[in-house]
């Protein structure tokens, strides 16, 4: 009863995933409201049932949701209100809570933009897109948003030509990888996560210095495709910049506020390391 009392003072947040427990959200966000001043409570929120979940949530009093895999197609299903990119990716993974109920935001797409126009112009660039799930589609609204021009690519050829039908930009099979040379490449599959096969192919030679690559995967840091991109001379962003940047979208919407992005940087940066340490002992 004391922990509920106590609980109900503080402004709730949390990440509602499965799984959610290795998330770096809560250390991301935590020393976010701290930087802030700000006297909230944020939770990784294992969830087998989301619409259940989302129930209790709401009752328990709980602001803010960041919504993680597998889930953003049912938390879009559950918004009274999304705004348009979020229309357009059919994903939602920012949630507030209204009078109205739960209104619903992708900031995905973006992360992925943001952590890219760190280091490169969007405008103009030609990008190359592998993979064809549920991450690429943020991705390539983000990069097509931003002016630049999207190929897609993925292990499966029908589902890449349906995505790029989707969004109205190019597909290629696999095997075209040879003949592209993009700006920018952004792999958005899961293969190269710690524990995952690698089994994707990327030609000899394909790498060169002036490409920007980018990998959603954060956990190895420096994936195989980093390593590789990086050994050719190319620019590498790493997995945390698109999930620092969506998070402080998320955040910034939730408060009306900007978000303290270098102490959230931070936080992850060392959140990670950590997790890196945890893995090499195990
Ligand atoms: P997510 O929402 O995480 O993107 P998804 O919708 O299941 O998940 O999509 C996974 C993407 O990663 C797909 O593009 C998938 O390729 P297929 O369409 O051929 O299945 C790709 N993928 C997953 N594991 C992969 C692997 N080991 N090698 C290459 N591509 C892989």
């Amino acid at each position: 009863m004391d922990v509920w009392v106590r609980s109900v003072q503080h402004d709730l947040y949390g990440v509602v995933g499965r799984p959610a427990r290795h998330s770096f959200s809560p250390a991301m966000m935590r020393a976010a409201f701290a930087t802030l001043g700000i006297d909230a409570c944020y939770l990784a929120l294992e969830a087998d049932d989301f619409r259940e979940a989302l129930d209790v949530l709401e009752r328990l009093g709980f602001r803010g949701l960041s919504i993680t895999v597998p889930f953003k197609q049912d938390a879009f299903t559950v918004c009274g209100r999304v705004d348009a990119s979020a229309r357009s990716i059919g994903a939602v993974n920012t949630l507030r809570l209204t009078e109205s109920g739960w209104e619903g935001r992708n900031t995905d797409w973006l992360g992925a933009a943001r952590a890219l126009e760190r280091v490169v112009s969007l405008r103009g660039a030609s990008a190359l897109v592998i993979g064809a799930g549920g991450a690429a589609r943020g991705v390539v609204y983000g990069l097509l948003e931003r002016g630049a021009e999207v190929l897609v690519v993925n292990r499966t050829d029908y589902r890449a030509r349906d995505l790029a039908e989707t969004f109205g930009c190019a597909w290629a099979p696999l095997g075209e990888l040879p003949l592209c040379r993009p700006n920018i490449v952004v792999h958005t599959t899961r293969a190269g996560m710690s524990g995952t096969p690698y089994d994707f192919t990327i030609p000899k030679g394909f790498f060169s210095p002036h490409m920007v690559v980018m990998d959603i995967v954060y956990a190895p840091l420096e994936t195989p495709l980093l390593h590789r991109a990086k050994a050719a001379g190319a620019r590498v962003v790493d997995g945390l910049e698109m999930l620092l940047y969506q998070g402080v979208e998320q955040l910034s919407w939730w408060l009306n506020r900007p978000a303290p992005e270098s102490a959230m940087r931070e936080a992850l940066r060392r959140a990670a390391a950590l997790a890196g340490r945890k893995v090499s002992h195990e």
